[in-house]
């Protein structure tokens, strides 16, 4: 049941400390403080490409992988939504590894790329929470996400847990690769051992997100504006409202504002922006001064550094955990989903089960 939350979507946030670290669980050595995969029937070593594909928020959980192994482990991952990728014929590569992500195992587009990746003599794994479901059949290598049952229709800790292990697999392919040193290794696996209680400090700003929420609530449009792997997280948080408050909500790069969607900025536009202290921050900061000086009304997350630095331009903003930049796409979830959450419950909508949607897509 939903115990003593209001509604399955927030028990299952809520849950998320828990379930990341029953996940990181089954890749984490705490006595080695190290992370290994299981045995695959391939040589992580020797893969020359890689190709994602997943539908919805599985998809953006992909897009943050490609972010996190090519910068990391340096093979290049080509990504795509299952509904396109399963038509488009794409060539690949002899011996490349295909990831497919699900949380159901059975999403029907993303079952019907998985067989013509096979067909194309890829090597093919899936990351799936449903055990023994259909993709998980149909794999060589399967890695479980541990967010036990998702009853809410729009996911939330299903996502956090396919970040988790795909932050492992990023990591073990680049050792894999030999492309990090052990002294980033030991750095990234310590941040990654982290999020769980990173998670829960978090969620004890549900309180504030609230009172954002209300202002957000009257909106028509919202922005959310990210770089680097932060990016896939704004159109993450995009999906989040559209699909549980039926607000007009798009994701946009920060660097692509200018080239058109920063001319439907005015006063009545909450612009969300996902600033983790990383190599883009300062690149980030200036998109979003560009959105103030045309009146956008910014809400700020980053963490307490970065919001004083934006204190005089922003609306509201979310004080983040300082935190390893790897990690903070796992981290930087969790705010946008209690947002969405937050706004859905103020507009008075049905939280668990959004009109027209279904938890599990198996038609195509
Ligand atoms: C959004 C959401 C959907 C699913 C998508 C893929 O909150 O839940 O976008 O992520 O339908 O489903 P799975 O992961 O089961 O393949």
């Amino acid at each position: 049941g939903k115990g003593e939350h209001r509604h399955y979507m927030l028990k299952e946030i809520f849950e998320q400390p828990q379930v990341i670290g029953d996940t990181l669980a089954s890749f984490f050595n705490p006595t080695a403080q190290t992370i290994s995969m299981p045995d695959f029937p391939f040589d992580l070593a020797t893969i020359p490409r890689i190709t994602i594909v997943a539908c919805g928020t599985s998809f953006y959980a992909g897009l943050v992988a490609k972010y996190w192994i090519e910068q990391y482990a340096r093979i290049g991952v080509e990504i795509d939504v299952a509904s396109e990728f399963r038509y488009r014929e794409a060539p690949m590569e002899k011996g490349g590894l295909s990831l497919f992500i699900s949380q159901s195992g059975e999403t029907a587009d993303t079952l019907a790329a998985l067989r013509y990746a096979k067909s194309q003599d890829q090597h093919i794994m899936s990351i799936v929470n449903v055990p023994e479901s259909s993709m998980e059949r149909e794999s060589h290598a399967v890695l479980h996400t541990h967010a036990g049952p998702e009853i809410g229709v729009a996911s939330t800790k299903a996502f956090t847990t396919q970040l988790t292990v795909l932050a492992c697999f990023s990591i073990a392919l680049a050792k894999a690769k030999g492309a990090i040193d052990p002294t980033l290794e030991a750095r990234l696996c310590k941040s990654i051992a982290e999020v769980p209680a990173r998670v829960t400090e978090i969620l004890n700003h549900d309180e504030s997100l609230r009172d954002i929420a209300h202002s957000v609530a009257e909106a028509r449009d919202v922005l959310y504006l990210g770089r680097g792997a932060s990016f896939p997280i704004a159109m993450e948080g995009a999906l989040k409202l559209k699909e549980i408050s039926y607000i007009h909500a798009e994701g946009y790069a920060a660097g692509e504002m200018k080239h058109g969607p920063i001319a439907l900025i005015d006063e009545s536009v909450p612009v969300i922006v996902l600033a983790p202290s990383d190599s883009n921050f300062e690149k980030t900061a200036s998109n979003t001064q560009e959105v103030v000086a045309r009146g956008g009304r910014v809400i700020f997350m980053a963490d307490k550094q970065g919001c004083e630095k934006m204190a005089d331009h922003s609306m509201a903003s979310v004080a983040m955990p300082d935190v390893e930049p790897f990690v903070a796409p796992i981290l930087y979830s969790i705010p946008v989903q209690l947002l969405a959450y937050h706004v859905a419950v103020h507009k008075g909508t049905d939280v668990d089960q959004p009109r027209n949607l279904a938890k599990s897509v198996t038609v195509e």
